[in-house]
């Protein structure tokens, strides 16, 4: 079963040279329920307009999605009711305090009355925010809006939560906070898209991508897959003693040795009968994120 289908998907805007700008351009991808997914891109790429029109905020021109298995354009309340969303731009219900506009969102989304307070308490105590419940959301610092916004888009436990560059600008420790949280909705049942701009972040997090780019798919599937497709297949090994004989194939690369892989267990075999105690380190290259991102966008805006 999946939390999310998108199928064909195109979104048009008319931008204000009067052109036609095609944002999100005939994407279709799929995210199974309790994953953790990233969607990837570069600045402009459809990433937002893709998300706003997951959570109903927007019409798709073409195509239909659905969120666990209701089509969001025929059912767009019901589908409100599962996700939680958290916006890239910091919205905020600037004159109420932090207790208001969760206690708010909370009883919209239907967490019953004598429960919301207990909720309230728990999500801000996780967010560390407790100290400001009274304090009225305009007075908080940024990186404390942005954590008002995630309180707001999980008080009533959704079953999938979008989030859209959750860590921009938010410094270290409330970075880790937001990873802590994720993996703990997540395990608790979760599904979660998220965009980020620091690919490390989706190495760390996801199990899986979609990396778009100018409104379309170039990219989708496991991150391990991927990242195997695009490995160097090489294997890197360092030794002791460089003073000797090398094993035909092998090259030198600054103070490192590089092998073409062709299997793995055959040639690290070969290698470590060859060098036998020689062997100071040996490892085979996975492709970094980074390197698959800046490969197939050819941005190095990352
Ligand atoms: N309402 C709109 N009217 C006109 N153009 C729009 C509108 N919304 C988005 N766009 C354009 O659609 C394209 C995709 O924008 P979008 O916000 O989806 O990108 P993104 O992938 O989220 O980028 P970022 O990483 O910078 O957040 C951009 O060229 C943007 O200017
Ligand atoms: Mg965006």
């Amino acid at each position: 079963m999946y939390s999310l289908e998108i199928k064909n998907v195109t979104k048009k805007f008319v931008t204000a040279k009067k052109e036609l700008l095609v944002a999100v351009n005939d994407v279709s991808f799929a995210i199974e329920q309790g994953k953790i997914h990233g969607l990837l891109g570069p600045n402009g790429a459809g990433k937002s307009t893709l998300i706003g029109m997951i959570s109903a905020m927007q019409a798709a021109d073409k195509g239909v999605i659905e969120v666990e298995g209701i089509d969001v354009g025929a059912r767009p309340t019901d589908v409100k009711k599962m996700l939680g969303v958290v916006p890239q731009e910091i919205v905020v219900e600037m004159p109420f305090t932090v207790e208001e506009v969760l206690y708010y969102y909370a009883g919209m989304y239907g967490v019953p009355e004598r429960e919301r307070g207990e909720r309230i308490r728990e999500v801000l105590t996780e967010l560390d925010l407790i100290g400001k419940l009274k304090d009225r959301a305009r007075n908080l610092s940024g990186g404390m809006k942005r954590r008002l916004m995630i309180a707001k888009a999980i008080v009533h436990k959704p079953k999938f939560l979008i989030l859209d560059e959750p860590t921009a600008g938010v410094d270290v420790s409330l970075r880790q906070k937001i990873w802590a949280l994720v993996r703990r909705l997540n395990a608790e049942g979760t599904t979660i898209l998220f965009t980020t701009h620091y690919l490390e972040e989706a190495e760390q997090l996801c199990e899986s991508i979609t990396l778009i780019d100018h409104g379309r798919v170039i990219k989708n599937g496991k991150l391990k897959d991927i990242q195997q497709e695009f490995s160097k297949n090489v294997i890197h090994f360092e030794l002791f003693d460089r003073a000797v004989a090398h094993m035909a194939g092998v090259i030198e690369v600054g103070s490192d040795y590089e092998f073409p892989m062709t299997d793995l267990g055959d040639d690290l075999a070969r290698l470590t009968t060859y060098y036998k105690g020689n062997i100071k380190s040996i490892r085979s290259e996975s492709a970094s994120l980074e390197q698959i991102f800046l490969k197939l966008t050819n941005s190095p805006n990352v």
